[in-house]
């Protein structure tokens, strides 16, 4: 008989929870509970529900009905304006849904949670590359690290165990996101192409060059059920990565490419402050190409733009340690991009024909 699971994917409207139910959905044996505040459309196998856990009242009457959870699969995501202040919420989320989860379903099996390259301080500034899963930490306070160590923790003496999944900058389509490098490239592209610009670098000169790793949303997905679901990965973290190196200087004039775009020489302009003014723009483009009516708000991350275009160092960790394990997939990092655009297209968030 088919042994059945059942996931519960935290963040489920995220880059990567969503991405990672898509997945979850096209694969036998797994039911899965969809958790977010928005909630979402039910499907056959995923049913959604609105949960803020941030309130404790909220989580534990509606948590307590989740006995038949096996996978809890942890992405959900607090912004706050300090890399200090990320700590508390996203600590609190992480455990508020453990703890209830693992009192009321008696066949946990294990944790995955999502982290990134914080852990390695690449938030700070130039950091050891490749970064390794076995180098030595920071000083606190960090939130991806706080919620590795709960878990630790938590796990001992338990028969459920847990991995955590390390990407770079994530590629993926998704709605509201406040860290969303391929919409923001797509939005910014297209109202620069309306307003008859070239496909002009926003960031610093000494980030065009430099190298970068990405992590395709769709390979996360796969890679984060292969560690959930393969012991010899039980209690360990893997970076995980498309498997290739980019840098902007190269990648940049394809994208404009793409979008049939000139390119001019990069200039360091703050996507925050440039594109505050561009809804107008956005809102007749929306008309003139009728496409879906997103507010611009859920369409726009630009501050987590400035960050990755501000980093003027290389941004890379080793992926080897999965590969070794046995997770061998890899992709293109040009191709996810262009993969990625035509998503937008074909969902009508920008004009087909841009
Ligand atoms: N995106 C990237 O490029 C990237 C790169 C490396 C690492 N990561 C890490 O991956 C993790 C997930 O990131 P992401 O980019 O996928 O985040 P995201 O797109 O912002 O998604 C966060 C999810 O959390 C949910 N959420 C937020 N507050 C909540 C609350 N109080 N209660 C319940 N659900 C809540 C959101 O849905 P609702 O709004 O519906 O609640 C959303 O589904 C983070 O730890 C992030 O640091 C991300």
């Amino acid at each position: 008989m088919e042994t059945r699971h059942t996931a519960l994917v935290v963040g489920a409207n995220g880059v990567i929870g969503s991405n990672l139910i898509a997945y979850l959905e096209e694969i036998d044996g797994w039911d899965i509970v969809g958790l977010s505040r928005r909630g979402g459309q039910n499907t056959a196998k995923t049913t959604y529900i609105a949960v803020n856990l941030l309130d404790i009242e909220d989580c534990s009457q509606q948590l307590q009905q989740l006995t038949s959870i096996t996978h809890i699969f942890y992405a959900a995501y607090q912004e706050r304006p300090s890399w200090n202040e990320l700590v508390q919420p996203n600590l609190d989320m992480l455990v508020n849904v453990v703890q209830l989860i693992e009192r009321v379903a008696i066949d946990l099996h294990h944790v995955s949670l999502m982290q990134g390259y914080k852990v390695y301080g690449a938030h700070y500034g130039p950091f050891k590359t490749p970064a390794k899963e076995s180098d030595g930490g920071h000083m606190p306070p960090e939130f991806n690290v706080s919620q590795q160590q709960f878990l630790e923790t938590t796990q001992k003496g338990k028969k459920w165990t847990w991995s955590a999944l390390r990407p770079s900058v994530v590629g993926g389509t998704a709605l509201g996101n406040p860290m969303n490098l391929v919409m923001v490239i797509a939005i910014y592209a297209v109202i620069s192409k309306e307003l008859g610009l070239p496909l002009r670098f926003p960031g610093k000169l000494g980030a065009y060059d430099r190298l970068l790793d990405l992590t395709d949303a769709g390979l996360l997905a796969r890679a984060t059920l292969w560690a959930a679901t393969n012991s010899q990965c039980a209690n360990q973290a893997f970076n995980m990565t498309n498997g290739d190196l980019i840098r902007w200087n190269d990648l940049w004039p394809k994208i404009a490419a793409y979008f049939e775009m000139e390119t001019a020489p990069p200039l360091q302009m703050p996507l925050q402050t440039i594109m505050a003014d561009k809804e107008e723009v956005w809102k007749s483009i929306q008309e003139k190409y009728q496409l879906e009516k997103h507010s611009y708000q859920a369409l726009s991350s630009w501050g987590f733009g400035d960050f990755v275009f501000s980093r003027d160092y290389d941004f890379f960790s080793d992926g080897t340690k999965a590969r070794r394990m046995g997770f061998h997939e890899f992709i293109d990092t040009e191709k996810m991009f262009f993969d990625l655009f035509d998503q937008l297209k074909e969902k009508k968030v920008i004009p087909a024909g841009s």
